[in-house]
């Protein structure tokens, strides 16, 4: 028997991560999505949990489950958003890992949709609210807020960008312009942008050591 998470930087800190694209529903059997696998937030929430963290996960999709890791599935932002809202209030950490939809449809079909002679169907789209916004704006002075940028262009500009506009702590910006790294995929690279400091890159590797490095990093911020 291998005695597990009876030591670490994380004993007595509580952190909230997300996982998973949103799924925003149209009709009683269809959905939005995105490609969003869940595995970067799943290694955040080993690397939480190896650290001797009380993890709580919040995700759209059930891939292992974790020692030391409770797990609360969701589907919709609005319930990612009330799930991370009530474990955060408590929480020392958020880590928010997750795709979240930026639009859902205007509105929910109670019945199917048909399809109507030789038309096609134009949907009408309104917008999620900001998960990572919203927590970063109302977090306590001890509470550290993380987040991802996904960008295909000027990286750097827009992971710093979201920094503030999300008043984060630290934001991971990643590339996701690039097929063997970023979302489905098992490896990740990425830079980390703190506020005062210059940004830090770690080059290509397996997504649990790029979350265990990221998990290191959030540990000195205090
Ligand atoms: N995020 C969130 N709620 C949303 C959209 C994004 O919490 N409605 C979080 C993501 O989990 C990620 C960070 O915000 O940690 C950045 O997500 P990203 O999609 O890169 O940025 P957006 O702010 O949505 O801007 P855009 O997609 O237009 O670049
Ligand atoms: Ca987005």
């Amino acid at each position: 028997v291998r005695l597990r998470a009876k030591s670490g930087l994380l004993i007595g800190k509580k952190v909230v991560i997300t996982a998973g694209g949103t799924r925003e529903a149209l009709d009683p059997v269809r959905y939005l999505t995105n490609r969003s696998s869940g595995k970067m937030g799943y290694a955040l929430a080993r690397a939480a949990a190896e650290n001797g963290a009380e993890v709580v996960l919040i995700t759209t999709t059930a891939r292992e489950n974790i020692f030391g890791v409770e797990q609360v599935f969701v589907s919709s932002t609005q319930e990612m958003l009330v799930a991370v809202t009530h474990a955060f209030s408590d929480a020392d950490i958020f880590i928010s890992a997750a795709a979240v939809s930026d639009f859902k449809p205007a509105e929910f079909a109670t019945h199917k949709i048909k399809k109507q002679t030789d038309s096609g169907l134009t949907l009408n789209l309104v917008q999620n609210p900001d998960i990572l916004q919203t927590i970063g704006q109302s977090k306590k002075t001890n509470q550290i807020v993380v987040g991802f940028a996904a960008e295909t262009q000027e990286i750097l500009a827009h992971g710093k960008e979201k920094l503030i506009k999300k008043q984060a702590d630290m934001i991971i910006a990643n590339d996701v312009s690039k097929s063997d790294t970023g979302f489905s995929s098992d490896d990740n690279a990425v830079t980390i942008l703190i506020p005062d400091h210059l940004p830090e890159t770690l080059s290509k590797t397996s997504k649990i050591e790029i979350a265990r490095a990221i998990m290191a990093r959030i540990i000195t911020l205090k």
